[in-house]
């Protein structure tokens, strides 16, 4: 354990696709700090499995809500009840998203609606509705779950590429913003992290991941718990002051090929 166990106590935490992956992961280490855990998206049965799980392991509640980020109704309903049920929030993850490949001069409107709507709307829905809540509590923390594509660009990936590329902004807009709240808000960039989701969307093989080994220095493959760290420590106090940045968490993968001059 990096982090002393009663961390969060006492704090409600919202993870958005908590149910799978990288989600899971930071849904799992809040609870384990003594988060009171929060996941919510469209697959009931993802969240019932995991929160099951979570609470076996660590013998704390996880509650969980249906909710889809792109429809409004959805959203406000959640943060509704959650301010009901809890009567606060106080760190927010905006972790849900979507991608898959496709030629960019193939991709249908629907396509890039789907991804766009997911990463960008979703974001925006979800940091309004806590914002509501988290100002009238002393303030929050909010943590957007970006990706280095959005930084690099990633070919066959365009919408969710220039999504993750719009969390910036919004990231930075709304640290400056609400800071007036006493709102700290901060983006979480994943290089490959190698979860069921990945695999799926993208028809990743086993060469991929070989691939990615070779090209990241120290051979290190990012897991979920790695991306979950990075978020706990921009959640601490030990990240007080650290607001509006982009914290890129891949092993040193992009950086690794340089000039692609060997020696
Ligand atoms: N794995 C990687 O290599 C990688 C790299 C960079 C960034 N990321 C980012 O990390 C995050 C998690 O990805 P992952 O790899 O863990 O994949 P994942 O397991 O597929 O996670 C995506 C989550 O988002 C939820 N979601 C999708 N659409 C939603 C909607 N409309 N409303 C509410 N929830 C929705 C899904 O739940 P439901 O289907 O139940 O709604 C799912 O739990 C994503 O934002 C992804 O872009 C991943």
């Amino acid at each position: 354990m990096i982090f002393k166990e009663s961390i969060f106590d006492g704090k409600v935490i919202l993870v958005t696709g908590g149910g799978t992956g990288i989600g899971k992961a930071i849904a799992r280490e809040f609870t384990k700090l003594g988060g009171d855990v929060i996941i919510a998206s469209r697959k009931e049965e993802n969240l019932i499995k995991t929160s099951k799980e979570i609470e076996q392991e660590t013998g704390k509640q996880v509650t969980y809500h249906q909710m889809n980020v792109r429809q409004e109704d959805s959203v406000r309903e959640v943060f509704k009840k959650i301010e009901k049920d809890k009567g606060r929030l106080d760190i927010l993850v905006n972790n849900a998203g979507a991608n898959f490949l496709s030629l960019s001069e193939e991709l249908s409107v629907k396509g890039w609606n789907a991804i766009i709507e997911t990463i960008l709307l979703g974001t925006f829905l979800c940091s309004k509705y806590a914002c509501q809540i988290m100002k009238e509590n002393n303030g929050g923390i909010i943590i957007n779950i970006g990706a280095t594509t959005g930084i690099f660009g990633s070919p066959f990936a365009l919408p969710s590429a220039t999504g993750k590329a719009g969390l910036e902004g919004l990231t930075k807009t709304l640290a400056a913003e609400w800071g007036r709240y006493n709102i700290r808000v901060n983006l979480v960039a994943p290089g490959l992290v190698w979860t069921e989701g990945f695999v799926k969307n993208v028809g990743a093989t086993e060469s991929l991941l070989e691939n990615i080994k070779k090209n990241t220095p120290r051979g290190i493959v990012v897991e979920p718990e790695d991306i979950a760290w990075a978020v706990i420590f921009l959640a601490s106090p030990a990240a007080r002051a650290i607001n509006g940045i982009t914290l890129i968490v891949d092993g040193g993968h992009y950086f690794a090929k340089g000039f692609g001059i060997e020696m």
